[in-house]
């Protein structure tokens, strides 16, 4: 499955197969940041997931530079909320708060990700189902790119309080992931999978 695909002035070659077994989960990231077009192509292939009726439920805040100081804010402010962190007035729960932001904003680009609810469960699901489908795109495509991702959930993304924050209606809009992206600074060693035929079970007749 490779195929060339003109992308801009580049022409870069596309293995599928191979992207899927060579993607991994980045922690480290350089401080370059990836230009806005690359993020916009990248996010472009996520779209092509599968999504049920059309609906194409994904939504993305993309938070960088300057911008990401609103989503670390509301992260810390979330973390106190739930009592996984302490107050800034503690000087031990400050010192955490500060290694907490630190590390948060070196990060050069955050995507939160969401989609509308739905009051039908199987609706539900299916719109999830096809926001995941989309997130693995993207981190795929990402990964063409150079660019690492690291897919990331957190109790917070249950808090309403934060949904507010980020000037989302928590009632109405499920966050489903903050995605980390950037340049690897290091890519972590395959940690493989279980072979198949431990999962798969053939029934014939
Ligand atoms: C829904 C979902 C949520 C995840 N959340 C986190 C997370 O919060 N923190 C983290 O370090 N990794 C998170 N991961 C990444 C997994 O830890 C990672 O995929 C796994 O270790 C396998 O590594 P690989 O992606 O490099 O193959 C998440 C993955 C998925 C699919």
């Amino acid at each position: 499955m490779v195929g060339k695909e003109k992308l801009g002035s580049e022409v870069i070659v596309i293995d599928i197969l191979t992207a899927i077994k060579a993607r991994r989960s980045i922690h480290r990231f350089k401080k370059d940041e990836v230009d806005t077009d690359i993020l916009q192509q990248i996010f472009t292939y996520g779209s092509y997931a599968p999504t049920h009726y059309m609906k194409e439920p994904w939504n993305i805040k993309l938070y960088q530079r300057e911008g990401k100081r609103q989503l670390v804010d509301a992260i810390i402010a979330s973390y106190q909320r739930i009592g996984m962190l302490g107050s800034a007035a503690d000087a031990k729960a400050a010192k955490t708060i500060a290694s907490m932001r630190q590390f948060l904003m070196t990060i050069p680009h955050h995507a939160l990700i969401y989609f509308e609810k739905e009051s039908d469960m199987v609706r539900y699901e299916e719109e999830y189902a096809s926001v995941c489908a989309f997130i693995q795109n993207a981190q795929l495509a990402a990964w063409e790119f150079g660019i690492g991702m690291l897919w990331t959930i957190a109790p917070y993304i249950h808090d309403k309080a934060l949904a507010a924050d980020l000037g989302l209606d928590g009632e109405a809009m499920k966050i489903a992931a903050v995605m980390q992206i950037g340049y690897p600074e290091k890519i972590p060693h395959d940690k493989g999978r279980t072979p198949i035929s431990e999962k798969l079970e053939i029934i014939s007749e």
